[in-house]
């Protein structure tokens, strides 16, 4: 099991051994009015959810999933931004396996062109603003090739598979917390520091790739560019025009067309 610690907002852990979804405690917790820094993590998930209705798949004693509940004085289109810096933090605290972890835009982190961690953000606003945010974090960590369904494998890895040896995932988890609550401070009302975004860039996944950006009914085929402060996604699509994207899904495309 992950041991309890206290987080750098000063809060406790708050360690399951079992829950349908750390999202879905965090945001009870931030309807109930909990501070920000509340950390929720559980040994397994039984209703882990990805992004775009997808399910997050979570057994029991293998990996890392847990949730943080902010309330950032940001303004709503600022949030893909926070999103992006979480995953700035999440490759500096993998940067430790020598894997040089990227970026690949919205927000997953990706070792030798595979899937190694997730994050998924999700906002309850309050006017023009934010009354909270909760950022949930999947990261596999000793799941071996035969842990993934069989849909997923070829398409993600773990920290267990790319070095050949199993990890603390409490260590690890206390790794993250530290990065992220350095690192998300540098993303203001302005969006994105200059220093975490030149950091975002080098880490870019998407750089001189061709993808198609799936965003609501569109299918955009088109080159990235890079990310600017707000998080948007930059791209030049195949009539030569520039297309910005504050959210979507990037899907590479194997053949250049
Ligand atoms: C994605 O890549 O689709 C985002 C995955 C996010 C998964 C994490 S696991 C902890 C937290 N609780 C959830 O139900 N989802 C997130």
């Amino acid at each position: 099991m992950i041991e309890a610690f206290t987080t750098p907002w000063g809060t406790r852990l708050e360690v399951h051994r079992q829950l349908d979804s750390t999202s879905r405690r965090a945001w009870q917790l931030g309807e109930a009015g909990a501070d920000a820094g509340c950390v929720v993590v559980a040994d397994r998930q039984t209703g882990g959810r990805g992004r775009r209705g997808r399910t997050w798949h979570s057994p029991a004693g293998l990996n890392l999933y847990f949730s943080l509940l902010l309330r950032p004085d940001l303004a709503l289109d600022v949030v893909p931004a926070l999103a992006l810096a979480a995953g700035a933090a999440l490759c500096r605290s993998l940067d430790l396996y020598h894997l040089k972890p990227r970026i690949k835009w919205p927000n997953d982190v990706f070792a030798n062109e595979r899937k190694l961690a997730g994050i998924l953000a999700e906002l309850k606003p309050a006017g023009q603003g934010v009354d909270f945010v909760v950022i949930g974090i999947g990261i596999n960590v000793n799941a071996g090739p035969d842990s993934f369904p069989l849909e997923l494998r070829g398409a993600a890895t773990s920290l267990k598979i790319e070095t050949g040896r199993e990890h603390s995932r409490s260590a690890l988890l206390e790794r993250v917390l530290k990065n992220l609550h350095t690192m998300l401070p540098q993303c203001g009302s302005g969006g994105l520091g200059s220093g975490l975004k030149d950091y975002i860039e080098e880490r870019f996944f998407l750089a001189g790739r061709r993808v198609a950006i799936v965003s609501g009914k569109q299918k955009v085929y088109c080159r990235p560019q890079g990310i600017d402060t707000l998080g948007r996604l930059q791209v030049q699509d195949d009539g030569g025009c520039t297309q910005f994207f504050s959210a979507g899904e990037a899907q590479l495309l194997k053949k250049e067309m």
